[in-house]
């Protein structure tokens, strides 16, 4: 299935010589987008995605220039520089996105390969959504918790806000992240298409437990429905033990209110478990004696098997890593040393150890970790290699804490069979050729 791709090269056809270097910046935007966009041939998780998007007719004229540089002075100590603002940009020489955009329907993916430390940048993180973005009114909206509990409660945001409050940092991963590399591992895969579907932050909230406590949960509840307010009144089922242990429902985002496209005003946060379940705009939550089989844990989030039968509630994330630099489609200028760097992760808990190999997986080494691993985060690594000019393959690998070791693509394929729908998180890597030129490697 082909994710709607809206094409984006008409901006870049400069129609006169009068662009200003904002519209120079815009194309330039519009390149990466575009590129990356080129060749997605796989629903980033699965759905029939619905071209919600009027099409737009391609353009009948190649780009006649590359974009632009911006323009700076020769030399900035001989100018003032810019007046303050009230909100920042980024540098004008940096314009990281997300690809593709425009779904109603879709996912957008974060571009990892531009990216450095742990934290994703709050409007790099990436989407995934089954209705659109909703509109709300953080006045307007409200928590209901209902079902089998003591009291009925009611929230409102501010209600919320006055409980005792935790910061924690948390990745969110979709299901669906890496399925294009796990059913067709084309060497011209960036790090945005192979694992752009992971974003950490830090998290502002308070302990699900705790609004729970308050309600008052009746013994015989055993699961939780957690509902969203978008179109589709996305809803999950979660076992009651993960809503008492380290469920979060959130508000704040690497220091201020969550984005609109993560859940604004207020998200559940499951820490660890598959995107989905970590249900956005939460507005409803239901506690019962068994799951609620809601369409988005049957026909969607199952693990299809190789004897025909599906996984079903498979929440937790397998131990991950991908290594963001090198990466297609980048060449290396020169010979010698440099760093070999990426993120790691595991649902499961911390990890613990990082390899990488530099040739296919003949050895390997122990990568630092830049930071301190935290348990359902992710964590930069980094291996110091001497490139003299051979062909290499660089692969890394993951170990968390519960002892888990990222398995190959092969072991993966004869576990979960080439049909499997979710949790892909085979080891990969990336080629480099004498060349310099870095194109992605799957076949592990
Ligand atoms: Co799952």
């Amino acid at each position: 299935m082909t994710e709607p791709q809206r094409s984006t090269d008409d901006a870049l056809a400069p129609s006169s010589a009068s662009l200003s270097r904002r519209d120079l910046l815009a194309g330039a935007a519009g390149l990466i987008g575009g590129a990356a966009l080129a060749g997605l041939p796989i629903a980033a998780d699965g759905q029939v995605a619905k071209a919600t998007v009027p099409p737009v007719a391609p353009p009948t004229t190649p780009p006649a220039t590359p974009p632009a540089r911006p323009v700076v002075p020769v030399d900035p100590t001989k100018v003032p520089g810019t007046p303050t603002a009230q909100v920042g940009t980024r540098s004008e020489f940096f314009a990281p996105t997300r690809a593709p955009f425009g779904e109603i329907t879709g996912s957008s993916l974060t571009p990892l390969q531009d990216l450095t430390g742990n934290i994703t940048p709050a409007d790099l993180h990436f989407e995934r959504h089954h209705a659109g973005i909703p509109a709300i009114d953080p006045d307007r909206h409200t928590l209901t918790i209902h079902g089998l509990v003591d009291r009925p409660l009611t929230f409102s945001v501010e209600d919320i806000k006055r409980f005792p409050q935790v910061v924690r940092t948390y990745f969110v991963e979709c299901a669906g992240n890496g399925r294009s590399a796990y059913r067709d591992p084309k060497p011209e895969l960036t790090a945005q298409k192979v694992a752009g579907m992971i974003s950490t932050s830090e998290w502002t909230g308070v302990r699900l437990s705790t609004l729970l406590r308050e309600a008052g949960v009746k013994p015989e509840a055993k699961w939780m429905l957690a509902e969203g307010g978008d179109a589709c009144m996305l809803t999950r089922s979660v076992p009651i033990e993960k809503a008492m242990d380290d469920a979060l429902i959130v508000w704040g985002q690497n220091g201020e209110p969550l984005r609109p496209a993560q859940g604004y005003p207020l998200r559940l946060l499951l820490p660890g478990w598959e995107g989905n379940a970590n249900v956005k705009w939460i507005r409803r939550l239901e506690l019962g004696t068994k799951p609620w089989m809601t369409r988005w844990e049957t026909s969607k989030y199952t693990d299809p098997q190789p004897d025909g039968t599906a996984r079903i509630f498979t929440f937790e994330l397998d131990a991950k890593s991908v290594i963001t630099s090198p990466s297609a489609p980048q060449t290396i200028a020169a010979q010698g040393w440099r760093t070999v760097s990426g993120l790691a992760w595991s649902g499961r808990g911390r990890v613990k150890r990082v390899e990488v190999s530099t040739d296919g997986g003949t050895s390997w080494h122990d990568a630092e970790f830049l930071g301190t691993p935290e348990s359902k985060s992710t964590v930069r690594f980094q291996y110091v290699w001497n490139w003299k000019g051979e062909e290499a393959v660089l692969l890394s690998r993951a170990t968390d804490d519960a002892g888990y070791v990222q398995p190959t693509r092969t072991a993966l394929i004869a576990e979960r069979g080439p049909g499997t729908d979710y949790h892909f998180n085979q080891i990969v890597g990336w080629k480099v050729e004498r060349s310099g030129r870095v194109t992605f490697h799957g076949a592990t």
